[in-house]
């Protein structure tokens, strides 16, 4: 009797089951010169995503919701996820080869890692622990933002413009926990799998759609917005846009990235430069958006081409399809 001639299976075409860290470490082979540190940090992020998510399910039964009693340096009141997320990526980032800089919404200042013997390539990494954290008690949508750099050789000139931002993403905690990552080469979207414990990547090169029919903005604060995003509202308005709003820049930025429209938060009354911190709310969108074709401006120019002052500055932030964005900037040059 003859053997029967193996049978050759290809799993390469198209990958069937790709996880964050196999993507991760496959990016990186793509790209010589990269240490393998960026990897070993998206994996911490993984990680701390994974426990947030664990620690938001069950709110309301451990005691995890509410004033932790202090404010941030932005005079914020923290609450305790705040804390706890704030804390626990400290503490995963810390112990990261490669991590030189950490920098967060509920740090006064940049925490700079000592350097293990041996040195190479290292990184920054700033983030928004917890974002839209004022959902929490009513069971909404939050999220946590990041934003990652190459530390310059020398170390000086530690806050660098968003355009050098080596990789930037958010997770969303929905109704599934969602993780949405570029590394400068496209935009993927990856879910938790919870039974089995790891991010599996449901989208590559995901592209935002040319042109939408939804925004978000607080639009309480319409009367002080400059009259150009008033116009533009109004016309918003007129041509059968629908409004969403979830209060949570992750939640209403996600939705904006995957069905079109346009996010906003423009200058107010009370926030002259606007709410959303450059550094860690701001700039990584601003990549997630650009890398997946949309535009993410300033209302004067591209967000990403911002030099940072400070890690807590505020800028005003217009983000989403090109054709909504670049209508918001018309109108803003006929109204200026
Ligand atoms: P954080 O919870 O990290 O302080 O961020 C809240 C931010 C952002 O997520 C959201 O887009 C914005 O605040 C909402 O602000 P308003 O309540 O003024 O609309
Ligand atoms: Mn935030
Ligand atoms: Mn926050």
């Amino acid at each position: 009797m003859s053997t029967p001639a193996p049978v050759v299976v290809s799993f390469n075409n198209p990958p069937a089951f790709i996880t964050l860290q196999a993507h991760m470490l496959a990016e990186e082979r793509r790209y010589p010169g990269t240490s393998g540190h960026l990897s070993w940090i998206v994996s911490a992020l993984a990680i701390a995503a994974k426990t947030i998510a664990a620690k938001l399910k069950n709110a309301g039964i451990e005691d995890v919701l509410g004033d932790f009693g202090s404010q941030n340096v932005q005079g914020e009141r923290q609450q305790k996820l705040d804390v706890i997320a704030n804390h626990l990526l400290i503490q995963l980032l810390g112990q990261r080869e490669g991590v030189a800089v950490i920098g967060s919404e509920e740090n006064d200042e940049l925490l700079m890692v000592e350097a293990e013997a041996g040195g190479g390539q290292r990184f920054a990494v700033l983030f928004d622990p917890l974002d839209g954290s004022a959902n929490l008690d009513v069971g909404g949508n939050v999220g946590t933002i990041f934003s990652i750099f190459e530390v310059p050789p020398g170390g000086e000139q530690l806050l660098q413009p968003g355009r050098r931002q080596v990789a930037a993403g958010y997770v969303l905690y929905g109704s599934s926990t969602i993780f949405v990552l570029t590394a400068g080469h496209g935009v993927h979207l990856f879910v938790l799998d919870t039974a089995v414990g790891a991010f599996i990547r449901v989208q590559r090169d995901l592209r935002i759609p040319a042109v939408g029919q939804i925004y978000a903005v607080n639009e309480a604060n319409l009367a002080s917005f400059p009259a150009g995003y008033q116009h533009y509202l109004a016309q918003c308005r007129e041509t059968g846009f629908t409004s969403r709003y979830a209060g949570a820049m992750v939640a209403d930025v996600h939705r904006v990235l995957l069905k079109g429209g346009i996010f906003l938060y423009p200058p107010t009354a009370k926030a002259p430069t606007g709410k959303l911190r450059l550094m860690y709310e701001a700039n990584p969108m601003a990549m997630i958006i650009e890398q997946a074709g949309g535009l993410a401006s300033t209302g004067g120019g591209s967000i990403l081409d911002v030099c940072p002052e400070h890690l807590h500055q505020r800028v005003p932030v217009a983000l989403g399809s090109p054709e909504n964005v670049t209508a918001l900037l018309a109108e803003l040059v006929r109204q200026a």
